[in-house]
Formats: C-alpha cells, structure tokens, sequence
C-alpha cells in the first residue's frame, strides 16, 4: 500500500483522549508535526523529525491540520429556498415550526434527479469547508414515498442517514400521521436509514409522540436522536436522557434538571449555532453544559429553513464567540464529538487506525478558525487519505 508523509505541519491537531487526561490539552496538538497515511488510514503521528520514510512526501508549509470536520446534523434533501421567509424574520417575523410545509411540497414536487443533484452541490460546499463526515435526514418528504426516496438519495452521499418523518404534521389528524410514520412510513425508510429523529417541539411532536415513535424505530432496527429544546422549555431533552439517546440536538432551552440528565446520562448534547445566528434566538449555553460535565457537540443543520449554512467553520467561530466555549472545545467539538454524536470510533481524530480524513487551514493554529470568522481557511480537505 502507498504511504504519503505529510511533514511540516505547524500544528497537527490528534484529539488523541489520552493526552487531554495527561495534561497535553484537549486537542492532543503535536508541534513541527508529521503524519504518515498508509491508504485510507492514518498510520503514524509525531514529531517531523522523527518521521519514517514513506513513498511520497506532502509539505503543509507550517499549516495547521485538524481532523475533517464531522457534522451529525444536517437537512440537506430538499427542493426551494426560504430566502423570503429570512428576511421576513429579519424583519421581526418569529420562526416557527410551520414553516417546514412549505419546504415539503416544493420537495414532493421535485424529480430525484434534482434532489440529488442538490444535494451533490451541498456536500461538496461542505467538502470544501473541510466537513469530511456528514449526517443527512429526510423530513421534507412526509409521505411514504416521498421519506423513502429522500433516505434513497441520502444514501448516495452517506451512510448516516436519518428517518425524520416526524419533523412536522404534514396535512391531516395528527394521531394518524404518527400510525403512519410508525407504520408503513417506517416500513419504507428502514432499509434506506441508521437513524430515526424526531422533532420534539411546540408545532410539532410532544414528548408521548416522540417516545413512541423512537420505540417503534428501535423495533425496526433504528437508533434514535432528536430535536428538542428548541424553541421552548420542554420533556424532549429528558425523554433523550431517559432512553438513553447517543444525542440530543439544539438543547437552547435547559432548565438544571435538563442539564443533570445529561450529565448523568452522557447523552451529547448537539449545539447548532447557525440556527440561532438565523433565527436571532439566543444562542444555547455551551459553557453551562461543559462547566456541569456533558459532552458537546457542534453541526451545522444546514436546511432550508432554521439555518441555511453548511459552514462547520462558522459554527465554530459562533460557538466561541456566542456560546463561551474555547478555540480549543469548539474545534474539538465539531471534530471528536462530532464523530462520537454518531457513535463512530474512525473518524473525528488523526491517531493510527483512524480515517484519514483531514483539514489543511491557510493559518498556523485550529484558533485562526475563530480569530478569522468568515474567512475562507480551508486550503485542502483530504478524505480517506486523498485530497479532494
Ligand atoms: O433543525 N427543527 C427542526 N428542523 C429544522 C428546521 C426545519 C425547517 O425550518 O425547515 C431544524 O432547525
Ligand atoms: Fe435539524
């Protein structure tokens, strides 16, 4: 097999666990740093002067290099924009849940043709922000048909794929719609999916809803995650506690208790700043929840409504600025526990054994990443050991 050394990298960012707990940092960063690929996989990490030889040499010129970005939340399978809809809450119009209908019949109306081409053009905005690993849910389907072949054209791009067909009540008995998407909805997305997700909120599904949807998915076969504490104060983030959930997602509104059963459950809290940014609600306490002990993440939820960014970058920086959390945490958060909101152990960090899938930035450390906001830094995203 091939083996390619990248040398010089000013700063290589490993996220390897056993440094944070040895006092070398979070982040696990090796100074004057090489790493050595060998295929797909990362096969050694150090010291540039202690490299072994290799078949090929990469020179990162003092850059620094993180592992790729892992964004476990995203809406990517859609049809239309709510460029109007924006800019009517920028004018004072509140975001609500309603919204999403609208999105689904331009989605219904679509080919798969263009849904895929879609979201081709939105994973690869993605690539080149230096997101390696994404997470792509149906929801704007909401028909049997329809979530089938939105998880259908997920599948192409990833294989964490999420059943989202409870995001809103289409049309119809609420009471119905749930026998449905329990029922030959689900049926229909198991093969296509990994996940099921339910968007646990004021204008959308309660906490009985969400728990005996998530029961009928794991039946099938599907691990849940959900939406919750979004707009409101409400049971969803304890409801994911109780089941003992990989992840719950958004976590805006938290009372102690919330906070507590993440703690005590270790389920990871998702943060998706861009949804604040774009909403003008305010931003989740991210230092609240690390000062309590729960594990943070940060994605995107690029979608067409909430948020329509599919920049990691700008996460991060959002999550230093707006959210108290370090450099340091934000990176490590949308990297590490990114991975681990997926429950996945190959990705998410440079250590041997690993994916090789990485971030070259145009800057010397992971703190340009929010000391440049809206900077474009990413010079080279390499996925599965080769550059894109
Ligand atoms: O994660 N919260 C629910 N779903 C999306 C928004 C969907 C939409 O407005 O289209 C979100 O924010
Ligand atoms: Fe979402």
């Amino acid at each position: 097999m091939t083996t390619t050394l990248i040398t010089n990298i000013g700063e290589l960012v490993t996220n390897d666990p056993e440094a944070a707990e040895d006092g070398r940092g979070l982040l696990g960063v090796v100074e004057q740093a090489a790493l050595l690929l060998e295929g797909a996989h990362v096969a050694w990490v150090g010291r540039a002067a202690d490299a072994p030889a290799a078949d090929q040499l990469v020179d990162a010129g003092g850059r620094a290099v993180l592992p790729g970005f892992v964004d476990s939340h995203s809406h990517l399978v859609f049809a239309g924009d709510r460029a109007a809809e924006f800019a009517a809450r920028m004018a004072g119009t509140p975001y609500a849940a309603g919204g999403i209908r609208t999105t689904v019949a331009a989605t219904r109306a679509a080919t798969d043709e263009q849904l895929t081409s879609h979201v081709a053009r939105l994973v690869e905005e993605m690539r080149r922000q230096g997101t390696t690993t994404v997470e792509i849910k149906s929801g704007y389907g909401l028909s049997v048909h329809d979530e089938a072949r939105s998880l259908a054209v997920a599948r192409q791009f990833t294989d964490e794929t999420t059943f989202l067909g409870a995001h809103v009540v289409p049309e119809g008995d609420p009471g119905e719609y749930v026998d449905l998407v329990t029922g030959p909805m689900l049926d229909a997305a198991k093969e296509h999916a990994r996940w099921i997700d339910v968007f646990c909120e004021r204008g959308a599904f309660d906490a009985d809803q969400a728990r005996t949807i998530l029961r009928a998915g794991a039946a099938a076969g599907l691990r849940g995650r959900l939406h919750a504490n979004q707009l409101t104060y409400g049971e969803g983030v304890r409801l994911a506690a109780e089941l003992g959930l990989v992840a719950v997602d958004h976590c805006t509104y938290l009372s102690d208790e919330d906070v507590a059963a993440l703690r005590d459950s270790g389920t990871i809290a998702t943060l998706l700043p861009g949804v604040e940014f774009s909403t003008r609600q305010p931003y989740p306490d991210a230092r609240r929840l690390l000062d309590a002990g729960v594990r943070v993440a940060l994605a995107s939820d690029c979608n067409p409504g909430s948020c329509f960014t599919s920049s990691i970058p700008l996460c991060i920086a959002l999550a230093v600025r707006e959210m108290g959390m370090t450099p340091a945490e934000a990176v490590h958060a949308a990297t590490y526990r990114g991975a681990e909101a997926l429950d996945r152990d190959d990705v998410g960090a440079l250590l041997p054994g690993r994916r090789a899938d990485l971030v070259v930035l145009d800057a010397p450390t992971h703190v340009h990443l929010a000391y440049r906001p809206g900077v474009p830094l990413v010079r080279q995203t390499w996925a599965a050991g080769r550059p894109l």
